[in-house]
């Protein structure tokens, strides 16, 4: 029985010592308070210091959570090859993104175009004085604006980026009084959320003060809230892939390449057409894209955010498509990606500082290709599979793998039991009865 009343509110648990906070989590929460600690205690960092920056990026934090860290090499993406580092949890990713990195890399490689790196921000703001006011001086007040964060975009200037534009949006026949500045900026090889988001604030704070003196009203206008949009379609880029089809080569199931093209397209088409066959197939190609989005120390949850986003503009659909015309097979990937490589964790990150330098140090249009790329590749990968053996096959080595790790099989035992179980159900069951018939007979 936990020990604690876990019903009780708890009071200055941050400034609590680190130990405490275990302690007091596994006598509240756990029956084994004693043998929970020691696990959660087994994973701080060796280095002091090294933990100490672990524990910087977020709060309250007792241990650290260990997902794995693996590579997939021979991406060629625009004549330069490279090994790919992905964190992610799911068996087989890793796998298929390599499998079909290797696989283009004999036909030509990934080919990307960088469509803009524009990012965007929003101050929403309430207008209830008259709105022919506002929209006569918006011109002189959009300049104020842009001069009033001179100071907060200075350094962005000198990087070749800034405050792009100022566009003012009324939004009143939605909604009433409602109106927003929509603001775009140029943040080079940053993700630059500090940054938009300060000016942000500051655009807020100058629209009160020119609005309030050109109405003469201290009521004229109410600024809701200044934020960055994690909706940033322009900043985009498309990946793709191309040969002859008869250059695809035969597939599994002696599947010939024009049979294997065909169906590959009409796949595409079906995620095109039914949300539902989209919302999987998307998955699948984020399944490479979140990977190295977290190796290289990115915000995965924008990236997702902004391409389903993206993917829902009418009808939620694909993010890749694919054709067959005069007999090359074209396949390529529409995504918006807003990357950063200086800044944030991509410095303050060990092991992310350490997968943007596997990666030659890129900027944030070298990083958005390598990450389409990947997302291509990964679905690629899927409906290849979907569309040839189904995806058990290869999930069910890896599922194999595992129960054979998990059951302390050794290597000549990992063998037999892939031998044997190369046209049979795995089930860790069957595996478990397996072993121990072949470690019988060894006896
Ligand atoms: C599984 O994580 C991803 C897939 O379902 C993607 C797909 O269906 O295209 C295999």
């Amino acid at each position: 029985m936990a020990e604690k009343d876990k019903t009780k509110t708890i009071s200055g648990f941050s400034s609590m010592r680190k130990r405490d906070k275990i302690k007091w989590m596994a006598k509240t929460f756990f029956t084994d308070p004693e043998a929970v600690m020691r696990e959660l205690m087994s994973y701080w960092h060796s280095s002091d210091e090294q933990q100490k920056i672990l524990d910087g990026f977020s709060e309250n934090t007792v241990s650290n959570f260990p997902m794995p860290f693996g590579l997939a090499p021979n991406f060629l993406i625009n004549g330069k090859t490279y090994c790919v580092p992905m964190v992610i949890e799911e068996s087989s990713v890793v796998a298929a993104a390599s499998s079909a990195a290797k696989f283009w890399m004999t036909r030509g490689g990934f080919k990307t175009e960088i469509i803009d790196t524009k990012k965007l921000g929003q101050v929403h703001f309430l207008w209830f004085a008259d709105k022919q006011i506002l929209t006569d001086h918006f011109q002189s007040i959009k300049e104020k604006l842009i001069e009033d964060c001179s100071d907060i975009s200075a350094n962005m200037n000198n990087r070749g980026g800034g405050i792009l534009d100022l566009e003012l949006i009324d939004f009143t026949d939605k909604k009433e009084n409602y109106f927003q500045i929509r603001a775009s900026f140029e943040t080079c090889d940053s993700m630059g959320a500090n940054f938009i988001n300060t000016c942000l604030e500051q655009f807020a704070k100058s629209l009160y003060e020119y609005g309030t003196n050109i109405t003469g009203d201290a009521n004229a206008l109410e600024v809701n809230m200044s934020i960055l949009s994690n909706y940033t379609p322009e900043c985009r880029v498309i990946a793709s892939v191309e040969c002859n089809i008869e250059d695809l080569g035969n597939f599994k199931g002696s599947m010939e390449a024009h049979t294997f093209a065909r169906r590959f397209r009409d796949a595409i088409e079906i995620a095109e057409i039914d949300p539902y066959r989209a919302a999987t197939h998307n998955k699948g190609i984020y399944n490479g894209i979140d990977a190295v989005v977290l190796a290289t120390g990115n915000d995965f949850r924008a990236i997702e955010a902004c391409g389903h986003t993206y993917a829902a503009e009418g009808q939620y659909s694909s993010l890749s498509h694919c054709k067959i015309e005069k007999g090359i097979f074209k396949f390529w990937l529409d995504i918006p990606m807003a990357v950063g490589t200086v800044g944030g964790l991509t410095s303050l990150h060990p092991i992310a500082k350490r997968s943007l330098e596997l990666l030659e140090n890129p900027g944030a249009k070298e990083l958005m290709s390598i990450i389409a790329a990947v997302g291509l590749a990964q679905n690629f990968a899927a409906v290849r599979s979907l569309v040839t053996t189904g995806i058990q096959e290869g999930h069910m080595k890896m599922h194999l793998k595992n129960i054979l790790n998990h059951l302390q099989a050794t290597d000549t035992e990992s063998e037999q039991a892939f031998s044997h179980f190369n046209d049979k159900i795995v089930s860790f069951n069957a595996v478990r009865e397996f072993l121990q018939k072949t470690r019988d007979v060894k006896v």
